[in-house]
């Protein structure tokens, strides 16, 4: 190394003002050759080359790798890979390469995320929550090609794949092409204090000229994928995000049972979603490895203008099975559900490409249900005429399905979809038709299912629509 690169790494060697943990120095990715303000195809190669070295060498001596303030640097994807106790600070931001003919592939490619980490133990990511440092993906064109069919897949933005001990602290991401923050077989992960924002106009806009807009239903056609966090894991803990975005908002994706372990012990609460397509499970379909989710809390959550609000999906599928068992919903609220606010059943999906089981599919008994629960709801100016969805099937019941201090209203939210679903329903309004009505001491017998949906409580008079 010629002495005037020494000297940049030695300069570049900052000391941290202020990162939201302790670090003791971080190591700036200039000094490994990245470029700031260039949006040239060699300039995002080598910002990625030198993500990738910085984390390294900063790993090497317990610190984080620095994005500098003040400056963003275009990248094409970075792979870090087996890097013990990986840290990436943002102070400057990461803008995803825009032009999608540098990313090479073609219709079928599954493109590699903007940022991946993979087989790490100890993985940070942090920013400062209050500063303008961002994660940018630059969406618009990925999203029109996919509109137009010319592209199945997107990238996502954040991939975490079989790592440890995951904190992501602070970070705001923007426009990804796909998932924002996607964290697959990974253990002990907390996200907090982040912000997902997605530019709904741009998407709507693009969906309207696409056609794929239902101007009376305000509904788009199909799911862009925009997921906000999603997470197969064990011992996840996601609190204090803001979220605007248009398919799952925080999802929990099903492991392998059998090979991998259950997606287990998740905590999402906190949050306040914007749009959104849910706080979601799923989907979940049957695999011979036994896809599984299993004790999971959702709590303190607030939706505003959701295309679904609780959404628990099984999906397709003749091989093996799957279960998801033990979630909860407490103290959750939602102002104008554009669709059903509540739906626990087969995932509605249908992709540009065809792909998805569409709009009603049937349900698969190789998926099972069991201990749902929903407590302490209020879902008040629901679009959608009908109330919720408990849809299971006849060969495998949903059981434990349990339904406590849930209001939910609207011009016409009077009756639920409701089969094959048993359980219990205490203070819930509507009356979800295939549950048990029990009452606690001291309050009024919940009247029988015909005459709740027929009664004509203020609170169902119609509303005039509310604008996206
Ligand atoms: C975060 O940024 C805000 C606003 O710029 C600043 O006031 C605060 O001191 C910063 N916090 C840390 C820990 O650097
Ligand atoms: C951007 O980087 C490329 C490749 O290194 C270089 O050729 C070009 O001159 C740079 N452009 C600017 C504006 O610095
Ligand atoms: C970083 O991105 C944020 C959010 O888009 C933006 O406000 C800020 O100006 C960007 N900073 C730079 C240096 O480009
Ligand atoms: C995108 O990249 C391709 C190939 O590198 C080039 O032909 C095209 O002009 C670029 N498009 C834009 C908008 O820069
Ligand atoms: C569940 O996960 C949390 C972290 O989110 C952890 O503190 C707790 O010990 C885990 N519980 C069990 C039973 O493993
Ligand atoms: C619920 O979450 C909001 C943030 O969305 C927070 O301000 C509030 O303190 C939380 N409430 C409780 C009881 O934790
Ligand atoms: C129940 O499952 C069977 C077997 O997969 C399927 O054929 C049927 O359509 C399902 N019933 C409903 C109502 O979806
Ligand atoms: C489901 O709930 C019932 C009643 O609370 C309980 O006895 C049972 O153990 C639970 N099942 C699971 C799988 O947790
Ligand atoms: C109102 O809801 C009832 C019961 O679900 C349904 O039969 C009726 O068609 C709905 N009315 C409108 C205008 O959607």
């Amino acid at each position: 190394m010629c002495l005037a690169a020494q000297l940049a790494v030695a300069l570049a060697v900052v000391s941290a003002a202020a990162g939201p943990a302790a670090a003791a120095a971080m190591v700036d990715i200039r000094s490994f050759g990245a470029v700031p303000g260039n949006t040239s195809v060699a300039a995002a190669l080598a910002n990625a080359r030198a993500v990738e070295l910085a984390v390294q060498a900063a790993a090497a001596k317990g610190e984080a790798a620095l994005v500098p303030r003040g400056l963003s640097f275009d990248l094409l994807p970075v792979h870090v890979t087996g890097v013990h106790g990986a840290w990436l600070h943002l102070e400057g931001n990461l803008s995803a390469h825009a032009n999608i003919s540098d990313w090479g592939g073609s219709k079928k490619t599954k493109f590699p995320s903007l940022i991946t980490f993979l087989a790490c133990e100890g993985v940070t990511i942090t920013a400062n929550a209050s500063s303008p440092a961002a994660i940018v993906g630059n969406g618009y064109d990925w999203w029109w090609a996919r509109l137009l069919n010319d592209l199945s897949y997107a990238p996502n933005l954040v991939y975490v794949q079989s790592c440890t001990d995951v904190l992501i602290d602070g970070v705001r991401t923007e426009n990804s092409p796909r998932f924002n923050f996607y964290l697959l077989e990974v253990k002990r992960v907390e996200v907090r204090f982040v912000t997902v924002w997605t530019d709904l106009e741009g998407q709507r806009q693009g969906l309207e000229a696409a056609g794929h807009w239902d101007a009376a239903g305000r509904l788009p056609t199909f799911p862009l994928n925009t997921d906000g966090i999603d997470v197969c894991g064990q011992d996840v803990w996601v609190h204090d995000v803001e979220i605007t975005n248009w398919d799952d908002a925080l999802c929990v994706k099903p492991c392998r049972e059998l090979t991998w372990g259950c997606s287990s012990n998740h905590t999402y609460e906190n949050a306040v979603i914007h749009f959104g397509v849910g706080a979601s499970v799923g989907s979940v379909p049957p695999s011979a490895r036994v896809n599984c989710v299993r004790d999971i809390l959702f709590r303190n959550i607030t939706f505003e203008s959701p295309t679904k609000a609780i959404y628990l999906k099984s999906n397709g599928g003749d091989v093996g099975t799957a279960v998801v068992e033990d979630v909860t919903y407490e103290h959750i609220r939602a102002t104008g559900s554009v669709w059903y606010p509540v739906y626990l059943g087969p995932q509605q999906q249908k992709e540009p490409d065809g792909r998805g089981d569409g709009w009603w599919p049937p349900t698969n008994p190789l998926v099972s249900f069991r201990n749902i629960t929903m407590r302490d709801v209020q879902f008040d100016d629901v679009i959608w005429p009908q109330a919720g969805v408990l849809r299971c099937n006849a060969s495998n019941p949903c059981t434990g399905v349990v339904l406590e201090d849930m209001t939910i209203s609207g011009w016409n939210a009077t009756e639920w979809v409701c089969e094959h679903a048993s359980g219990h329903a205490t203070d819930v309004t509507p009356q979800p038709q295939c549950l048990a009505p029990t009452q606690r001491p001291g309050h009024l017998q919940v009247p029988d299912t015909t005459v709740a949906s027929a009664s004509t409580d203020g609170s169902r008079q119609p509303k005039p629509h509310k604008r996206l």
